[in-house]
């Protein structure tokens, strides 16, 4: 079930890409907490945010502020102490529509959001706003419609951040008179046409990014989500930009293949993410690798294929290298000892093809405390986990699922005190697992030895120190006694015990515990007793108990929003309650079991 939904996952992957969404950069807050004062406002500047306001809708009345002589005051607005000049605008909207919100039909981004400024034409007042330097309406809904010219006309702003607005359309070449600008951020920007009943996401788009050149400054620019699939010499024009730090073209439609013709003149790039872009060719020899002081380097679903190159070894500022969901071969390069500032290391969905063991014998020993996620799933990696991946003391996430893993797992993996995910299912693990090996898990949260031929042997009055939110056990052995130790779990949303040799009555304090829980499946084991009439106090949303020994009756209160309940192939009897209450029900199977009379 679990390995299903992460095959979904990789399918998935370019709708992910839409909700890439970016971390905040904490100091222009912090800015704009200490800026403000007594200045006066000046009266034409004042009037053309009145008349901005005008222009648009504010549910929430978030600019409720705006109001009175002082414009300086108002909610977003910052003036110079001096002049008196607005200098800055923030209007960003903090509150981004929830995963599910977006993902349902892919509904307008902001419409959903009662908290956005709602503008169907901007108003070109605001172009009287000569000495604005930062300018941010991030996260509002512009309705489709395109960015306005008269922004290349704030040839003062440094910062201007567009990202997730709903524009549309094409990127105003006028961009390219704020010669001034060292952050540009229009990604994100999608529409749908939903007056026309349309399902399709329209997004920025251009042709043409000649106009980048006349933004020498440029430190931090972020275009992703735009369509750039017509831009043919884009490496060619960043190239020129020997100032940017930050460069994010996720999801943007690049296809070309050039490789490195000159020099990369971005010699001060830290952070590159090309993600989510279909290259379909070698990672060897393109534009990037002698961009030696980088960061972070994310390369995820770009189509890929090929060997990892060698030349990741003169890299050694990485601290993230994201290669996943591609379709590289072979090991790391070898030449990594210097590279001793990772962090986060992601391989998962690519065909390695080669021993995990030998992988992580090339990862420098200097990072073997510095590394906190170390991704490999579905790569085919055959071999044994090394025993030294207890030294990994910083690890929170290792995440080895669905590969061809064999021996045991190592005891040091008990002692990694900050693991957060420990993913190891689907693979051909074999031997017993003790407490040992959970010991010094106090942080982890998810756990998933599903599919292997692991033992779990552990004493009933040991006590986890870890609250799991998601245990997945399927096939392993840890019957025959119902495990004890997960009385302790009271945080579960998620449980697979489903084929894990358990020979018990069910305990009582099941339906307690695991009230709280989404996901609960032990079928296939052999486990007695029966179930409580009422199962009112649950949060379940899928209950699977088929082919047990359960006995009595079907309960005649289900969990309120379950939507799917397997109970067949047990011995439950008498008749089926009347008035059933489960309106959410999309899946029910009674089969094979002792229940008589009418279906109601
Ligand atoms: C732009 O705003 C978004 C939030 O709306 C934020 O995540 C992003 O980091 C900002 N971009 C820059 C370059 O500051
Ligand atoms: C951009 O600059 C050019 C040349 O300086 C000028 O003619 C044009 O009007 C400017 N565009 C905007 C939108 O300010
Ligand atoms: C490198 O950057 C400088 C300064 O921005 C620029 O003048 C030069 O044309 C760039 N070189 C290449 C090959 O793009
Ligand atoms: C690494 O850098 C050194 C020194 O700059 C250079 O001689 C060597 O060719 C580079 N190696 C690779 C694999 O790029
Ligand atoms: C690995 O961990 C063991 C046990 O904690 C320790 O004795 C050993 O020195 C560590 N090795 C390295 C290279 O850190
Ligand atoms: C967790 O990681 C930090 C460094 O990131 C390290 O100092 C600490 O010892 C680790 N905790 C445990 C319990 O290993």
């Amino acid at each position: 079930m679990l390995a299903e939904l992460e095959h979904l996952a990789r399918g998935a992957a370019a709708i992910l890409c839409l909700l890439v969404f970016h971390v905040a950069l904490s100091d222009f807050r912090a800015q704009a907490r200490m800026s403000g004062g007594t200045q006066t406002c000046i009266s034409m500047e004042r009037d053309a945010l009145l008349s901005f306001k005008a222009g648009l809708l504010d549910p929430v009345g978030r600019l409720s502020s705006w109001q009175g002589e002082e414009c300086c005051q108002w909610e977003g607005v910052r003036c110079n102490s001096r002049t008196g000049h607005v200098i800055k605008l923030d209007l960003r909207n903090t509150y981004m529509p929830d995963y599910d919100a977006v993902m349902n039909g892919y509904a307008r981004l902001n419409r959903l959001n009662s908290q956005s400024l709602f503008i169907d034409e901007m108003s070109s007042s605001l172009a009287v706003l000569q000495q604005l330097r930062y300018l941010d309406l991030s996260g509002n809904d512009f309705n489709g419609t395109t960015i306005p010219l008269f922004v290349g006309s704030l040839e003062n702003l440094r910062y201007l951040n567009l990202s997730w607005s709903g524009f549309g359309g094409r990127i105003p070449s006028q961009l390219g008179n704020l010669s001034n600008l060292e952050y540009l951020d229009i990604s994100g920007n999608y529409y749908q046409q939903v007056d026309i009943g349309d399902n399709y996401l329209y997004r920025l788009h251009t042709v043409d990014l000649a106009w980048l050149k006349h933004l020498p400054l440029l430190r931090n620019l972020d275009m992703s989500d735009v369509d750039l699939s017509h831009v043919q010499d884009w490496v060619y024009l960043l190239n020129m930009h020997s100032s940017l730090i930050v460069l994010r073209l996720v999801d943007c439609g690049l296809t070309s293949t050039m490789s490195a013709t000159s020099k990369s003149n971005l010699t001060h790039l830290e952070v590159l993410d090309l993600s989510c872009n279909s290259f379909n060719t070698t990672l060897e020899h393109y534009w990037f690798w002698d961009l030696t002081g980088l960061k972070k380097l994310h390369l995820g679903v770009c189509d890929w294929h090929g060997r990892i190159p060698k030349e990741l070894g003169n890299m050694t500022s990485l601290q993230v290298i994201d290669l996943g969901f591609n379709y590289l071969v072979g090991l790391i390069p070898s030449n990594l000892q210097n590279s001793c500032n990772l962090k986060v290391l992601i391989f998962e969905y690519n065909n390695i093809n080669a021993s995990i063991e030998e992988f992580m014998d090339r990862l420098p020993r200097c990072s073997w405390s510095t590394i906190q996620e170390f991704s490999v799933g579905y790569a085919s990696m055959s071999g044994k986990l090394p025993i030294w991946i207890g030294n990994m003391t910083s690890l929170t996430v290792l995440s080895a699922g669905q590969n061809m893993i064999t021996g045991t797992v190592p005891i040091g993996v008990g002692a990694l005190g900050n693991l957060t995910v420990l993913k190891l299912g689907g693979n051909k693990l074999e031997g017993m697992l003790a407490k040992e090996h959970f010991s010094g898990l106090q942080n982890l949260e998810s756990l998933d030895l599903s599919g292997n031929s692991l033992k779990m042997h552990i004493d009933p009055n040991w006590v986890p120190p870890f609250r799991l939110k998601s245990i997945n056990l399927e096939s392993c052995t840890v019957g025959p006694r119902f495990p004890e130790w997960l009385r302790w779990q009271t945080n579960i949303d998620i449980l697979y015990l489903g084929n894990t040799s358990l020979d018990d009555v069910i305990p009582d304090w099941f339906w307690m515990t695991f009230s709280r829980a989404l996901f609960l499946d032990a079928s296939g084991n052999m486990l007695r007793g029966s179930l409580p009439l009422n199962l009112q106090h649950m949060s379940t949303k899928s209950l699977s108990l088929g082919s047990n020994n359960l006995t009595g009756l079907i309960p005649r209160l289900l969990p309120v929003n379950i939507s799917k309940l397997h109970l067949s192939s047990n011995s439950f009897s008498g008749s089926l309650p009347l008035g059933l209450k489960a309106p959410l029900l999309e899946e029910l199977s009674l089969a094979n079991n002792q229940i008589i009379g009418i279906i109601p």
